[in-house]
């Protein structure tokens, strides 16, 4: 579907965000024709731009980040709508210029007063710009036109600051034109865990406590936080993708079968699932935390957090979090879902893991199976994205050897299509109104009442311990897991 008339102003357009995916996925959008010809992108910020400033900053971002090859007719034509508005957030009459460029661009271009506003800005901005738009008459539409904004994470810090956020945003915007970005819910892959749960018969007999004996979901990444202290310190892995991007992969990898995919039957099975979870007790021995030391990326020496630019010494910002929870429903009484994530890991790589409990006999010779694991069925979201389902399979020879083996399924070699960005579907979403991959408010709180008492335990309990870069987090993790007779996955 190409979206209808409208416009996007993106609020913080100078920031890292803005140049490495919006003004990229806008592009490529732009590109493949989901456009309609009279959008238009206002840039609004403090610098002292003018609009050919800005449009050579989105140029230099395309040409650098965009998926698309660049073609020159796609950009002249995105280009002619692009407009920059200079201002601080606290300055009504840079509104008031904003609010009048929107007008003139509904003469000019047509975009017909409908309007995203686009806060990639951090969250103690919201309530002041929210407060602007609001004084400026930008957040309420004319009749049969549309308003709508979009917010980044981190959505509060716990849940009483999520709910003071999300009361300020509703303040001036309804719940059904707040877009809230968790841009894990754009890819390809995750999508994709409905289309696997739903649409076959092969798995959902499988999916349950029956089977399963636990689920590991992992956020494995390679890179430190050099550079993104400012966003990072004091804020930690757990809030920054445990409370969104891990607990939605629950959400769907745990949920019942929607009535439909309409957003509201997706969004009632999330917020139940969600309703439903549980911490682990006791979080102690539940739970682990860990910050990256010194150590060695590949062929690269790379220093502790301790010593990245921007992080004090005495810094207490956990870089590496695991924590236990279980699902308290009929399909997933007693199942554990163990979530981690974690900078400076081994590899980057992200997966859900549904690890099936042993066959109840084997009738091998002991020595025979030495080599044979538990089954699994592993969604592999990125980077080499696809499907895998481990299984034991007879060694050729004259014994009855049994060992793993792997069945995959690749997007590569499956499918010619390629994968639109995270960033490029939700921006289109967000124009076509379209809120399914939008968590709302009540899913955020919960996420918040999960993570809460694990956050107010770490805050009580002094340092998190170092591990080494590029192994696998600290020994408390697969200490963990060991009090259970269970270990993490090393994939
Ligand atoms: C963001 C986090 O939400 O996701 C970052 O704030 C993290 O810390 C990033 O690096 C990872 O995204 P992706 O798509 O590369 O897995």
């Amino acid at each position: 579907r190409i979206a209808g008339p409208c416009s996007m102003v993106i609020f913080g357009v100078t920031g890292d965000l803005a140049r490495r995916k919006l003004m990229p996925a806008i592009y490529d959008l732009a590109n493949r024709g989901l456009l309609p010809p009279s959008f238009s992108l206002v840039g609004f910020a403090r610098r002292d731009w003018a609009t050919e400033d800005f449009s050579q900053i989105v140029h230099d971002a395309v040409k650098a980040h965009a998926r698309t090859p660049f073609r020159e007719e796609a950009w002249r034509q995105l280009s002619e709508g692009f407009r920059f508005v200079q201002g601080t957030f606290d300055d009504d009459e840079a509104f008031a210029r904003l609010a009048a460029t929107l007008h003139d661009l509904d003469a000019q271009r047509g975009t017909d007063g409908n309007h995203a506003f686009y806060l990639s800005v951090p969250p103690d901005a919201f309530p002041v710009v929210c407060g602007q738009l609001k004084r400026s008459g930008l957040a309420a539409p004319d009749d049969g036109h549309w308003r709508r904004v979009v917010i980044e994470k981190p959505f509060g810090h716990d849940l009483d600051s999520a709910r003071k956020l999300n009361a300020v945003v509703n303040s001036v915007f309804p719940e059904e034109s707040v877009f809230r970005i968790d841009h894990y819910l754009g890819k390809e892959t995750v999508q994709n865990i409905l289309a696997l749960r739903f649409a076959n018969q092969l798995f959902d007999p499988l999916w349950s406590a029956h089977y399963i004996d636990h689920v590991q979901i992992t956020m494995a990444e390679d890179i430190g936080l050099g550079g993104r202290a400012g966003y990072y310190d004091g804020i930690g892995a757990a809030r920054d993708v445990i409370q969104n991007h891990l607990l939605q992969l629950l959400a769907l990898v745990a949920m019942e079968e929607p009535v439909s995919f309409e957003p509201s039957q997706l969004q009632a099975e999330k917020i139940k699932v969600l309703s439903a979870t549980r911490n682990i007790l006791p979080l102690e021995d539940n739970s682990a935390r860990g910050q990256y030391g010194p150590g060695w990326q590949g062929s690269e020496k790379v220093c502790g957090l301790l010593h990245e630019e921007g992080f004090s010494s005495t810094s207490t910002t956990e870089t590496y979090a695991a924590i236990a929870l279980e699902v308290d429903t009929r399909r997933w009484a007693g199942v554990p879902f163990y979530l981690r994530t974690g900078k400076r890991l081994g590899r980057r790589v992200t997966e859900i893991a549904l690890v099936f409990k042993r066959a109840p006999h084997l009738p091998f010779d002991k020595t025979m199976t030495d080599e044979l694991g538990q089954n699994a069925l592993v969604i592999r979201v990125q980077p080499d994205e696809g499907v895998t389902l481990r299984f034991g399979s007879k060694v050729p020879g004259s014994s009855m050897e049994v060992r793993d083996v792997n069945m995959d399924f690749s997007y590569g070699q499956a499918f010619t299509e390629s994968s639109p960005e995270a960033y490029e579907r939700l921006i289109l979403d967000v124009l076509l109104g379209e809120p399914s991959l939008f968590p709302v408010n009540d899913e955020v709180e919960l996420s918040w009442e999960i993570l809460d008492p694990v956050l107010d335990g770490w805050a009580a309990g002094g340092k998190p311990e170092e591990y080494e870069s590029g192994t696998w987090g600290p020994h408390g993790a697969d200490a963990m897991m060991a009090r259970t007779g269970r270990v993490w996955r090393r994939p």
